[in-house]
């Protein structure tokens, strides 16, 4: 890794699991110090057990929780150091047909897929404006690129997030800041365990949380004259 990324500070959502958890050991790995954010601090603490003691710290938050992220990143950047990479990672789906998608869960999809990352933003952007520098990495899917029946409020989440991802990167590459949008195809993780998908999909052809966590860093540690501006990475042998 150049000398110049060493040592950065990276926040991670859904540190937990699936492809945030592969993301921020990878980062560790690539010499980035990782804050890892999710819900559940066991399997934080599980994850952070794989990394060397002074590479990063465990936040257990609810992220919908709007009014604690102040405090979130405040506590990042007190403990590390200022956010010089953010991945919105964490996002949820709950399987439905529109016609009877309860209000209460596609609110909760849009919360966390689509609000959680403009609020996160909007609580980094004014350091790397300052600092002329960072990086946004949007985890969006490739069900922000097509929609599949069932899915509509997963999709309109994605497309919102993908959509969110274009207009910040316009708005924000005056200062030096970079946005990406990697939409992976379906990736064998816990998503798919999940009660509120109810999906029977063949996980060996999915890729894996690594391949993803792989791009996340080749994205991450591109020359600051580069941006990946978007990405769709595909399974190789899946359907989607
Ligand atoms: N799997 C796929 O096929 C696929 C494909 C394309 C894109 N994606 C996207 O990739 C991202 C990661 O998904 P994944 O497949 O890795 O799923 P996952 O294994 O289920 O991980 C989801 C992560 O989000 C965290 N999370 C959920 N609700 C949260 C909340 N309210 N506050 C804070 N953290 C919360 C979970 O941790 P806690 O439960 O501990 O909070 C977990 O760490 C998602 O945005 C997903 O849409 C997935």
């Amino acid at each position: 890794m150049a000398s110049e990324l060493k040592d950065r500070v990276a926040l991670v959502t859904g540190a937990s699991s699936g492809i945030g958890r592969a993301t921020a050991i990878a980062l560790v790995e690539a010499g980035f110090r990782v804050a890892l954010v999710a819900r559940n601090l066991e399997r934080l603490l599980e994850v952070s057990r794989e990394l060397p003691a002074d590479r990063f710290v465990v936040i257990a938050q609810d992220l919908t929780e709007f009014d604690q992220l102040a405090d979130l990143v405040q506590t990042v950047e007190t403990k590390l150091d200022p956010v010089d990479l953010l991945v919105n990672n964490a996002g949820v789906a709950y399987v439905a047909p529109l016609e009877q998608m309860p209000l209460s869960d596609w609110n909760q999809v849009m919360a966390l897929n689509l609000t959680v990352p403009l609020a996160l933003a909007q609580k980094v952007l004014p350091g790397m404006r300052q600092r002329q520098r960072g990086t946004i990495i949007n985890i969006v899917s490739i069900a922000g690129q097509r929609t599949f029946p069932n899915w509509g409020a997963y999709c309109a989440s994605k497309f919102g997030l993908l959509a969110f991802s274009r207009t910040l990167a316009e708005e924000v590459r005056g200062d030096g800041i970079r946005v990406t949008a990697l939409c992976p195809g379906s990736v064998d993780t816990a998503l798919w365990d999940s009660e509120h998908v109810k999906a029977d999909f063949d996980r060996s052809a999915m890729l894996s949380a690594d391949s993803v966590a792989r791009l996340v860093v080749w994205a991450a540690t591109l020359p600051p004259e580069a941006v990946l501006e978007e990405a769709t990475l595909m399974p190789s042998r899946g359907a989607f």
